[in-house]
């Protein structure tokens, strides 16, 4: 009992010549054929050449060491509530500037990398700034500096910056702000060649070159530059949680630090770059083909019918099995 392995169908040609009415019809049919799916395609979807594409990846960051944090509130002078600002830092550059205002904390920070993938996940940062007698805190802000890098698709290395605050009405001993780091593009990433480094002249407070001016250690002036940029990272702090003071001296007579914690998350997220002329050909390509099957089908449907009634004047020969030299033909 033989079963069937394979089966191929056998053709019905139609010959005309090529000055004739059925010539043209069939060259148009396939001209159609060939045409008709590219503009379909064309027209339908956002655009038919992929000018932007997404992938996900978590970017890899390092803490610079540079920090720059204020602390706003009042202190009491002979009875009477002033103004007065605190300012800590991580640079002694940053800190030669601030006379009087400049104030020594403890600064800690601590990478975490949970699945051991060398990228951090979480980054935990606590300035403990010591108060003294009189004075209450009603604002606080940080700064703190990142490098961010981003290596599977898109190749770039940047400077980024982070920045936690809030003002209470209420004289405060602690800040806690929990947040994720989020990737902002204005513009997509290049996805070829080596590390793109888009800022690379112009870095974020960096004394390395020159001599940093009291200017350029103002928070407008870092923001203002920083969002001045393509591509930035934001911290969208979710949750903030302002403690009170105790406002009195602790048993050994010494006033409490003000504790500011700062938490940063990096997620994976959406990175948009700019896709590679083969990725560009090759998406083209698929809708095109995609279209054209079915397109293909329909003609291919009508010119039979067309050819078959000899809607259009042909000649008709059916090939049968015997034309075929070592050919064995059995009927059904
Ligand atoms: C932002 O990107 C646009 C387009 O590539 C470019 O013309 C512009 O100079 C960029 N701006 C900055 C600050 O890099
Ligand atoms: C500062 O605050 C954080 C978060 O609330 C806490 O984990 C940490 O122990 C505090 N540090 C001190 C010295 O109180």
């Amino acid at each position: 009992m033989a079963v069937e392995v394979y089966h191929e169908p056998l053709c019905r040609r139609y010959y005309a010549s090529r000055c004739s009415c059925a010539y043209f019809f069939f060259l148009l049919i396939a001209l159609v054929g060939l045409i008709l799916p590219f503009f379909l395609a064309y027209t339908n979807v956002p655009s038919f050449w992929l000018k932007t594409h997404t992938y996900r990846e978590q970017p890899s960051i390092t803490f610079q060491h540079k920090v720059l944090g204020t602390l706003q509130g009042t202190k009491q002078i002979r009875g009477i509530d002033r103004q007065m600002q605190i300012v800590f830092s991580s640079m002694t550059d940053v800190e030669n500037l601030y006379g009087p205002e400049l104030r020594v904390c403890n600064l800690q920070n601590i990478e975490l990398d949970f699945n051991r993938d060398g990228v951090t996940d979480e980054f935990h940062f606590t300035a403990l700034c010591p108060l003294a007698k009189g004075e209450t805190i009603l604002g606080a802000s940080v700064a703190t500096f990142f490098r961010t890098k981003l290596s599977s698709r898109a190749r770039v290395d940047f400077d980024s910056l982070a920045i936690a605050e809030h003002r209470d009405g209420m004289g405060g001993g602690s800040l806690f702000v929990d947040g994720d780091y989020i990737l902002k593009q204005k513009w997509p990433f290049r996805a070829k060649g080596g590390y793109y480094l888009p800022y690379k002249r112009f870095p974020l407070l960096d004394p390395s070159d020159h001599k940093i001016k009291l200017q350029e250690t103002l928070l407008p002036n870092i923001i203002f530059g920083y969002r001045n940029r393509n591509n930035t990272l934001d911290y969208v702090q979710q949750y903030k949680v302002w403690t009170p003071s105790p406002g009195v001296p602790d048993n050994h007579g010494a006033y409490a630090n003000f504790n500011l914690t700062m938490v940063l998350r990096v997620p994976q997220q959406d990175v948009l770059y700019t896709p590679t002329a083969s990725e560009v050909l090759k998406d083209a390509w698929l809708k095109y083909l995609a279209i054209f099957v079915v397109v293909k089908y329909l003609l291919e449907f009508f010119a039979s019918f067309v050819a078959y009634n000899q809607l259009v004047d042909t000649t008709m020969r059916v090939e049968t099995p015997h034309e075929r030299e070592g050919v064995k033909a059995t009927s059904l």
